[in-house]
């Protein structure tokens, strides 16, 4: 079986491959009946040790729209409440015979962990600092809707590059398709050796921003700071912030990105976060629903006796 761990396993035409597959599902999403049965008599399992919104709903909804039974692991009424390892978990939900198991964990390589010990494919759905490649496939997919195709584009990456599974993605899975990628950070968030990654380091946003054609802006984790040196949130959305007045550095048709949850006013300003004409922050959400029922589908054929990927 193959999962989905981290885009750092994919080729790039292998992200492609997902990106068509997901466009199917953009357009059956927007009929009053988004029903497709190709995973009935399927189970998902999703666990999710950590907080989420947009991602557990749209992996729900995925598994559902293709006709999956879908439960969802309550981990704060779990054993491992109880001191159950990690490990004993994997193979108690392996025992279950699921299908396809989807992982959200706060610790780097947790996914790895459980992909090591079950039968079945398991989707990273973000581990710790490491990577949340459904986040960068939908913003590829977004992207690519957008603007057309990638060689040519400069995209900028802006926020806690630090402790960004997301950033990490998306510079890999970014670079992969031919992208100029831009990362920007306040020199305590630049972890070393970023740049072999195939990215560009700026720490000063205003020059990062020269003739951007996509704008994407990352949460400051305070929740992950463990003793670095960053600016008060007034310093950083002076220096760092996406408002109106730095947006005018990109191109005139840059597109706003962020995965979401945003802290309003420190990374980036309501008033461009909600820009009709550019922000696609919505749109992201959208293609994330679709961009999971492409890993579902694709990662579920050799258990379905279908083709499997490419
Ligand atoms: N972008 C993202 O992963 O959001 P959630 O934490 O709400 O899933």
């Amino acid at each position: 079986h193959r999962g989905l761990v981290g885009i750092a396993g994919l080729a790039s035409h292998e992200i492609r491959f997902l990106l068509d597959e997901a466009e199917q599902w953009v357009r059956l999403n927007r009929l009053p009946q988004k029903r497709d049965d190709r995973l009935s008599g399927l189970t998902i399992i999703n666990a999710f040790f950590e907080n989420s919104t947009r991602t557990l709903l749209s992996f729900e909804l995925a598994g559902k729209r293709l006709g999956a039974d879908v439960v969802n692991m309550q981990v704060a009424q779990s054993s491992m409440k109880k001191g159950e390892t990690l490990i004993d978990t994997a193979t108690t939900l392996n025992a279950m015979h699921a299908d396809a198991i989807v992982i959200r964990h706060h610790s780097s390589g947790a996914v790895q962990l459980i992909a090591d010990k079950v039968d079945c494919p398991v989707l990273n759905a973000g581990d710790g600092q490491h990577e949340h490649p459904t986040q960068a496939l939908l913003d590829a997919l977004t992207i690519r809707t957008a603007k057309g195709e990638f060689n040519g584009l400069a995209i900028v990456i802006c926020g806690d590059l630090m402790h960004s599974r997301v950033a990490r993605s998306n510079i890999l899975c970014l670079a992969a398709l031919g992208a100029e990628v831009r990362v920007c950070a306040p020199p305590s968030l630049v972890p070393s050796g970023i740049e072999a990654m195939g990215c560009t380091v700026f720490t000063d946003f205003d020059k990062a921003l020269d003739g951007a054609d996509v704008v994407m802006m990352l949460r400051l984790q305070m929740e992950r700071m463990t003793g670095q040196f960053i600016p008060s949130p007034r310093e950083y959305r002076h220096l760092y912030g996406l408002t109106q007045e730095r947006l005018v550095r990109a191109r005139e048709d840059a597109l706003v990105m962020h995965p979401g949850p945003m802290n309003r006013g420190i990374e980036i300003d309501s008033n461009v976060a909600d820009m009709a004409d550019r922000s696609a922050i919505i749109r992201q959400v959208e293609m994330g629903v679709a961009i999971r029922m492409a890993c579902l589908d694709v990662l579920t054929r050799k258990v379905r006796g279908t083709e499997g990927w490419q």
